[in-house]
């Protein structure tokens, strides 16, 4: 295991980019990642009776329970404040009130502790989650292909090394994640809406609508789902005859199947098609749409047709969606100067590229 930051072995992470609300106590034990608690606490059941994120709601329901979440992990790893070597957090992308709860939680911790502080990007953190493994035959080996499939983002990178980064491409507009939940909220399904089309779709037939797949044929490695959705929304206007009818059950569920499949196209065209030019055998997927299980199925499937040799690494499902294990474990792997108390939240930290 290529452990680069040996000197903290249990560290504290603190996620509070979106809705939830994470804290996590990951050890290196024998030279592998031990989660030792993982706390989720998210404001997802208010949030969605308005159909999406209302940014500082979010905030002040995380204010409320960011304390809880933290003894909580401390307690369910039955460890002591005393006895954490760093507290990592994430600084950024994210909602700024939100991100503002978790870094000024944990800068005050820090500082009462006399604690090592951490700042975290959590796209790459997402990432981390195929790191947690029993054996270190189980673990991505340099170089990767990472894609990032999550609510904010879709991005494909080339991982070099720990924090050693190329950008190839990545969504021009919506996130993949934003396409499921804003299709979602068109076919009348709560938030956050992939679990739900994914649910849903399992009983229909994804031909039965003919949806675009846009830029899916472009020579580079961008996306674009924002199309995708107006097709959505253009093609309920028609069904419904400018929503004179209802959506019947049938028509919901073949719409979610449709959607689904034009969605997880785009992205396993694009994973390919970027393992092949770049000679990339081992990939690996990240962020809450990694969770869909149609996803895991058809990726893995297509790479093991397209690219024999491949490896694909797909984390566990509750490691997928937002977390603390991930933000602690990406401090483990990345090493930087403590930062006490002038660690800055930055809603629009990116992955920075670093030949
Ligand atoms: O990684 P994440 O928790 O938050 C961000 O960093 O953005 O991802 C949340 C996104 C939401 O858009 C949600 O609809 C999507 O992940 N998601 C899924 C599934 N579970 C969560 N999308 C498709 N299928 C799923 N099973
Ligand atoms: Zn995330």
């Amino acid at each position: 295991m290529n452990i680069v930051n040996p000197k903290y072995n249990t560290i504290l992470g603190i996620e509070t980019s979106c809705d939830e609300t994470a804290a996590a106590i990951v050890q290196l034990t024998n030279n592998r990642v031990k989660i030792l608690s993982n706390i989720i606490s998210s404001s997802i059941e208010l949030q969605s009776k308005f159909g999406g994120i209302i940014p500082e709601q979010a905030a002040r329901e995380q204010i409320k329970v960011i304390i809880p979440v933290i003894n909580e992990s401390l307690e369910q790893a039955q460890i002591k404040m005393v006895d954490i070597d760093a507290i990592a957090v994430t600084q950024g992308p994210g909602l700024i009130g939100s991100l503002l709860v978790g870094v000024e939680t944990a800068k005050t911790l820090a500082s009462i502790y006399k604690k090592p502080l951490l700042g975290v990007n959590h796209l790459t953190a997402h990432f981390y989650a195929n790191w947690i493994s029993d054996t270190s035959d189980n673990e991505p080996k340099f170089p990767i292909l990472g894609v990032l499939v999550s609510g904010g983002h879709t991005d494909l990178i080339i991982l070099k090394g720990h924090n050693k980064y190329k950008y190839l491409g990545g969504t021009r507009d919506d996130a993949a994640g934003e396409c499921f939940d804003k299709s979602a909220r068109l076919l009348g399904l709560p938030y956050p809406g992939g679990p739900q089309i994914s649910k849903l779709a399992f009983k229909g037939n994804p031909k039965s609508y003919i949806l675009p797949r846009p830029m899916i044929e472009s020579d580079d490695f961008d996306m674009s789902f924002s199309g995708l959705k107006t097709a959505v929304v253009n093609l309920i206007i028609k069904i419904t005859d400018n929503k004179n009818k209802d959506l019947t059950v049938i028509q919901k569920t073949d719409l979610a199947a449709s959607i689904k499949e034009a969605i997880i196209d785009i992205i396993v065209n694009k994973t390919i098609k970027a393992a092949k030019m770049y000679h990339i055998e081992q990939i690996m997927i990240a962020g809450g749409v990694a969770a869909n299980p149609r996803l895991r199925e058809v990726l893995t499937t297509m790479l093991s047709n397209e690219i024999p040799k491949s490896k694909l690494f797909i984390p566990p499902f509750n490691l997928c969606t937002d977390n603390g294990v991930v933000i602690a474990t990406s401090a483990l792997f990345n090493p930087q100067e403590p930062n006490p108390l002038n660690l800055q939240a930055n809603p629009s930290l990116s992955i920075s590229p670093i030949d």
